[in-house]
């Protein structure tokens, strides 16, 4: 077993320094930006993870393939205007920048990430969806505490999330915490749509988390930050005058069981690698 299993396997999680260089950190922001300046925002749709409002709107429901732009809830006034320009205003693009944006995609297939993914026994990976978080200054939404399986839920073994710090990500503007070791736990949730389009959860345990285990997972910028799909994990909103951009990936072993009630499974997507 390699060192970074089995850190892994005790933690729940690795955080690794210097993942990414500052050039391509600088590049993939660049073109974040580039997107969000193309993206007319005729469609407002809010991403909300205290009241779940995105989860049956179609337009969160078709982005399992494409790229959509998703909105900070406090960004409008009471008449619906955004109150700042639009690229302070975006909370994330998803799901599918891997597939459908060449900047992005060519980190699929990064040498030394697919070397990581081998290391954690990631065979023939998959990637299942992908997301840019921006995280703004002052705006920046929590993200209440989860599991990623409730949302991206395999058969035989738990999705595993790659999240790259493009920015410095500490406790002022919204770094992720999570409970070490706390993968152990059963998946207390899944988030199942169903043949009519409607997503609703399947509550297996509701005792709430214990935050007060929670650790900050600092991570300065180019830091790739691994979590397994078992693992409490979540992000204060950032009230700092400093945004938090980062990129995740969802990866599976291509030799497993993708649940075909997943939230994106009907539009999914090939495989990369
Ligand atoms: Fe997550």
């Amino acid at each position: 077993m390699s060192p970074f299993s089995k850190q892994f396997e005790q933690d729940g999680y690795l955080v690794l320094p210097n993942f990414l260089n500052t050039k391509t950190c600088d590049f993939l922001i660049k073109r974040a930006y580039q997107l969000i300046d193309a993206f007319d925002p005729a469609h407002k749709s809010i991403f909300n993870t205290n009241n779940q409002s995105h989860a049956n709107d179609l337009y969160f429901l078709n982005s399992g393939n494409k790229i959509h732009f998703f909105f900070e809830n406090s960004a409008f006034n009471q008449s619906d205007e955004l109150t700042t320009q639009k690229h302070l205003s975006i909370n994330k693009i998803g799901h599918a920048l891997h597939e459908h944006d060449p900047v992005f995609a060519a980190l699929n297939e990064s040498q030394p990430l697919q070397q990581l993914m081998g290391k954690l026994g990631i065979n023939n990976p998959k990637i299942m969806q992908s997301m840019y978080m921006c995280k703004q200054p002052h705006i920046g939404s929590e993200v209440t505490c989860h599991q990623d399986s409730t949302y991206l839920y395999v058969h035989e073994q738990p999705i595993t999330g790659f999240w790259f710090a493009l920015q410095d990500a500490d406790e002022e503007n919204g770094c992720l915490w999570a409970i070490p070791g706390g993968h152990r736990t059963p998946l207390k949730s899944r988030m199942i749509r169903d043949q009519h389009d409607q997503i609703h959860f399947t509550t297996y345990d509701d005792t709430p988390w214990d935050l007060n285990k929670m650790v900050p997972l600092v991570a300065p910028r180019g830091t790739l930050v691994v979590l397994h799909g078992l693992l409490p994990h979540m992000s204060y909103e950032n009230r700092s005058d400093r945004s938090r951009h980062a990129y995740t990936l969802h990866v599976m072993s291509g030799n497993h069981t993708y649940a075909t009630d997943n939230w994106n499974s009907v539009s999914l997507s090939s495989p990369i690698v």
